[in-house]
């Protein structure tokens, strides 16, 4: 857990309300985040949200890297059932959340997709899935989720990851560890800012990576201006072909993110927000109930305007992951 709130900033019932008139105007004029027009106007629609709910979208704390909108109008008891998976999420099942989302992340910057996961969507549903319970991916459950980078494997992965939480009866927590709070020496910095092993896709992008080229290494951390950079994924990192030197630092860097690890527990209208280029996350093991009340989290991938990545990262092929960029 994390001490105190310093990692919560509070959305008034007041604002909250004015947020819930906001998002169903929307809804009612631009019915769903795909409609094109809805996009081209959202970051106008955005500007309308209470003073206080634009400035509670500011970046996390560069240390925590990490932080909670609590508050916010999500009503479980008007929400449909749970959906079966990702896939059986269409495109009208909790529109109003998805147009809240959208409207919060653009405050945070741009919002994108993948045209290889979840059809390409905007605006992902995190549900358990029947067949997927000891996946690493967002369609587990009972299995640990293990701390990872979203998109590790990507040059243009996202800055900024927003898990809304529409769902979450049994409290299955999300974990969370920056980089910024351990305490890693020169030495191991120095050896993890070499690229030396590559991050492969995960499975939520299928398994067949064969066409794309040779999987490019890629350094672990880096420095930024605010701190240490983060890309980190063990599931999907061949570590087995690290050199001892490189393993043993990589080693110690999860056995510090371990320690420095947090547990949130989210719940219906609790909006986390994650540096994705400071902090991992992952989710604790559960059971799944496949009743229509399992867990429900909504994930938005967000672009910042000036991303600090090592340059080498520009000559990645990416695997032929396409961005699905809806201001394009
Ligand atoms: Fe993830």
């Amino acid at each position: 857990m994390i001490h105190g709130d310093r990692h919560v900033r509070n959305i008034s019932h007041d604002d909250a309300a004015q947020v819930r008139t906001l998002v169903g105007k929307v809804t009612a004029e631009y019915s769903e985040v795909t409609n094109p027009l809805f996009v081209e106007h959202a970051s106008a629609l955005a500007g309308k949200l209470p003073t206080a709910v634009l400035h509670a979208c500011r970046p996390p704390d560069p240390t925590l890297g990490l932080v909670v909108l609590r508050g916010l109008p999500v009503d479980e008891g008007e929400l449909g059932p749970t959906p079966a998976s990702w896939s059986a999420a269409d495109h009208w099942c909790a529109a109003e959340q998805d147009i809240l989302l959208f409207l919060l992340a653009t405050v945070m910057g741009r919002v994108f997709g993948w045209a290889g996961q979840q059809d390409g969507r905007l605006v992902h549903d995190i549900v358990p899935a029947r067949g997927s319970e000891r996946e690493q991916t967002g369609a587990s459950s009972s299995v640990l989720l293990t701390p990872h980078t979203e998109d590790a494997f990507h040059p243009r992965r996202a800055n900024y990851l927003m898990l809304g939480c529409l769902r979450n009866p049994d409290r299955v927590g999300t974990t969370a560890a920056s980089v910024r709070q351990t305490e890693l020496n020169n030495a191991d910095i120095a050896i993890l800012s070499r690229a030396d092993l590559p991050i492969l896709p995960d499975s939520s992008y299928g398994e067949d990576h064969s066409g794309a080229g040779v999987p490019p290494p890629v350094a672990t951390v880096w420095r930024k201006n605010d701190g240490l950079g983060l890309r980190y994924d063990p599931a999907y990192t061949p570590l087995a072909r690290a050199s001892p030197e490189y393993g043993a630092a990589y080693r110690r860097l999860g056995a510090e993110l371990e320690r420095v690890s947090h547990t949130i527990v989210l719940n219906p209208g609790e909006f986390l927000v994650l540096d994705n280029d400071a902090v991992v996350h992952g989710r604790v093991p559960f059971t799944a109930r496949y009743d229509g009340t399992d867990r429900w989290i909504k994930r938005v991938n967000i672009r910042a305007a000036r991303p600090e990545r090592p340059d080498a990262e520009a000559r990645e092929h990416g695997y032929g992951q396409e961005v699905v960029d809806p201001y394009a």
